[in-house]
């Protein structure tokens, strides 16, 4: 087993998910004024120091993905990642710089940050940092994605994989088509499909070792204005269907994110998922929004309930390692 797919497999095995809390200052902004809290760097700080303390860590949260302020940030004279490290779980960290316009297609858009990414790793890497994130960004429409942007960001993800690897850490490759628009569930499945075969290629031909990745796709949905809502045991279906159908077997593991999903449908379309589970990829979760939404609502009006917040954190992450195993019930849930 090489080192690194000794890392994916630490990070996603056991029922543990990825917290991922690397939210840019700017989103991380609007997610703290929607609650009344004003951004500043030690808010930010505080309430994440709360998730990453959280009892919850040990049993349940392989990997934290952070942001560069984070990273570099210390609370009580302990560095954010070595407060991660000593819970049991890895420190990682997203290294692209964003989603600017595409030149040749000005409605979508190309990742940036491969410029100078190498060294940026190397100092990652110092900081403790044992995976990395990309997130590369797909519109649906009629004539979306183009095949321009389904290449150019194929490629600038498989660049990314390649140089990480070489620095001793793990990529998360994130595809991600969005949920916004009118489309169909099988439009989504379609698209994504031919999305996440063609980073596939691209990792092939730029020599990335499939079984040190973890791939955190989009779930297969409908349009969040689509008027053909499907059941949660079609998401499940389709999202299997189109993995089985795009991602190479020596990948050792899948990670979904939320993407705008509610915390409790997150969770219950992750269960049918993985009850559902015919591949032999293991199906966790990266989650965002769906991980600490309650959590930021509970603080923002608690805000020195520290051990409340917590439980809120804690309960998310347990419903969620839950249904990582297929075990989850509504049940369980409301307990
Ligand atoms: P959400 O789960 O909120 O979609 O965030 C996951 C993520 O890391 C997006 O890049």
């Amino acid at each position: 087993m090489s080192n690194l797919n000794k890392i994916a497999l630490e990070i996603i095995s056991n029922g543990k998910g990825i917290l991922a809390a690397d939210e840019s200052t700017g989103t991380m902004t609007k997610r703290l004024e929607s609650v009344g809290v004003s951004s500043t760097s030690e808010n930010r700080l505080s309430f994440r120091n709360i998730l990453f303390s959280s009892s919850c860590m040990k049993k349940y949260i392989g990997g934290v993905i952070l942001y560069d302020e984070t990273i570099r940030q210390l609370y009580n004279n302990i560095k954010i990642p070595e407060i991660i490290s000593n819970m049991g779980s890895h420190p990682g960290i997203k290294v692209d710089t964003g989603a600017k316009v595409l030149a040749g297609s000005r409605e979508e858009k190309i990742t940036e940050g491969l410029d100078g990414l190498r060294d940026r790793l190397k100092e990652y890497h110092s900081l403790g940092a044992k995976f990395t994130k990309w997130r590369g960004v797909y519109i649906i429409s009629e004539k979306y994605p183009s095949k321009l942007s389904i290449v150019s960001n194929a490629h600038a993800l498989a660049r990314y994989s390649a140089i990480v690897q070489e620095c001793n850490m793990v990529p998360i490759v994130e595809p991600e088509v969005l949920m916004d628009g009118n489309h169909s569930a099988n439009d989504c499945l379609k698209k994504t499909t031919e999305v996440i075969k063609k980073c596939f290629d691209e990792l092939i031909l730029h020599n990335v070792d499939l079984s040190g990745i973890i791939l955190k796709p989009n779930m297969i949905l409908p349009g969040n204005n689509s008027k053909k809502k499907i059941s949660n045991k079609e998401v499940a279906y389709l999202t299997i269907e189109c993995l089985k159908n795009s991602v190479p077997p020596e990948v050792p593991g899948i990670a979904f994110l939320s993407g705008g999903q509610s915390e409790i449908e997150a969770t219950e379309n992750l269960n049918l998922i993985n009850k559902n589970n015919n591949t032999k990829f293991i199906m966790t979760f990266s989650y965002g929004r769906a991980l600490q939404q309650s959590a930021l609502k509970y603080w923002s009006t608690n805000p020195d309930d520290i051990s409340g917040t917590q439980k809120v954190f804690n309960h998310r992450a347990e419903m969620n390692s839950l249904a990582a195993q297929g075990k989850w019930s509504n049940q369980l849930e409301n307990k």
